[in-house]
């Protein structure tokens, strides 16, 4: 078949990247969308069951750190777009491997710019090099104050740096070759499908097996939370349609903090599992904080409101429901993810209780 297009996701076996891919596969019949992915412990071809089979859909295994194999798919396939979201992406894992996040996030993405610079050589009519990055690089806000485009990286974790350095890769290859760039940065994201390392997954999973439910610290940090369909449609909507060399940021102006996100959480699974309000909560357990724990996340949102005309299209309580449904739904797919090398990670993470 002949495609309009051909585009590179990287990362698309993972949590974002499969609803991105799912999203551009259906709405793209005429695009040729190519998801390249390691398959770490964070990807899975189970995310994307219900499009592989697709014509205008192909995966191939890939490690972005391998300058050789990316060379040898840029020389297989002309792309005339990446969207790039393979990254390590957990900040405790981070802290006890930093080493990994710098080769996966600095070094891969240096090799995909190498090797994309190198196809499209100078000829960047129509082409778009797409890099999904985090708010976590402009570091941790105090009681007040929001992430603006412009704010000044900040990053605090293994993570926030690699993802920062990355970034600034990225801008460099903009102002010195020239490269058709974009980049945006999201808040935490939440939804169906992410590994249960994260907190929301990891909590309803625990609820399910009655397990405690680790707060760091106090529980006063706080995030904002965006649904991540929201984010796969901010994702379509900026590759199609954000200029080239800019920023963007993407969040829900949903701020929680964390032991408020938890209890609400608790009632939403007492309600589902039909047991007494209360009960999921008494699981609560609060433990040693998280080294570095960056204290608050928020997103101002309004340039690609007002540019773009990008909301979240649900509200939070919608969102929240619909991610619990899905894990109550899908409790084989937790207990497969959470089967064999979770266990000990969970272990050596969790090592106080
Ligand atoms: P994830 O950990 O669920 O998925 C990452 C994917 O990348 C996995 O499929 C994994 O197999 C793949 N991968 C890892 N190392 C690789 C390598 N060396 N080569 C090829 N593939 C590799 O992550 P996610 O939450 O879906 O995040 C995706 C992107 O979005 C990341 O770049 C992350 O920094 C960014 N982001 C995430 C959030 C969030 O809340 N999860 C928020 C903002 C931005
Ligand atoms: P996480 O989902 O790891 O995302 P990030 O650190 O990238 O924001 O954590 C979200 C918040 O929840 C963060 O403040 C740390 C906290 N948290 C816990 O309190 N307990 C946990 O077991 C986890 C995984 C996170």
């Amino acid at each position: 078949m002949n495609f309009q297009k051909k585009i590179l996701v990287t990362g698309g076996a993972g949590f974002i990247g499969s609803h991105v891919v799912r999203r551009l596969v259906n709405k793209y019949p005429n695009y040729l969308i190519l998801n390249a992915d390691k398959l770490t412990y964070a990807g899975n071809l189970e995310n994307l069951i219900d499009v592989d089979y697709k014509e205008n859909y192909e995966f191939i295994q890939l490690d972005i750190t391998n300058e050789r194999s990316v060379n040898e798919l840029f020389e297989a396939h002309q792309f005339d777009g990446v969207i790039h979201l393979a990254a390590e992406s957990h900040v405790d894992r981070s802290i006890s491997n930093p080493g990994e996040f710098v080769m996966t996030n600095v070094v891969g993405t240096l090799n995909l710019l190498n090797s994309c610079r190198a196809q499209w050589n100078g000829n960047f009519n129509n082409k778009v090099f797409y890099h999904i990055s985090t708010d976590e690089v402009y570091g941790s806000l105090g009681d007040t104050g929001l992430f603006y485009e412009t704010t000044a990286y900040d990053p605090r974790s293994p993570y926030s740096a690699s993802k920062a350095s990355s970034d600034h890769l990225v801008r460099a290859y903009f102002h010195t070759y020239g490269m058709p760039i974009k980049i945006s940065n999201c808040s935490n994201n939440y939804g169906a499908n992410q590994f249960p390392e994260k907190l929301l997954p990891l909590m309803i999973n625990n609820i399910n097996e009655n397990k405690p439910l680790p707060v760091y610290g106090k529980g006063e940090n706080i995030r904002d939370w965006l649904w991540v369909e929201d984010h796969a449609i901010a994702i379509d909507l900026i590759f199609h349609e954000g200029v080239l060399g800019e920023t963007y940021n993407i969040g829900g102006h949903n701020e929680w903090k964390n032991i408020d996100l938890i209890h609400l959480l608790c009632d939403i699974m007492d309600r589902k599992l039909n047991q007494a309000i209360g009960t999921a909560s008494s699981l609560i357990t609060y433990v040693t904080d998280r080294a570095g724990h960056d204290m608050r996340y928020a997103i101002d949102a309004s340039k690609i409101y007002n540019e773009l005309g990008w909301k979240p299209s649900v509200t939070f309580e919608k969102g929240l429901e619909i991610t619990v449904d899905w894990y109550l739904n899908n409790k084989e797919w937790l207990s497969r993810v959470t089967s064999g090398a979770y266990q000990s990670y969970y272990k050596k993470q969790y090592k106080s209780e």
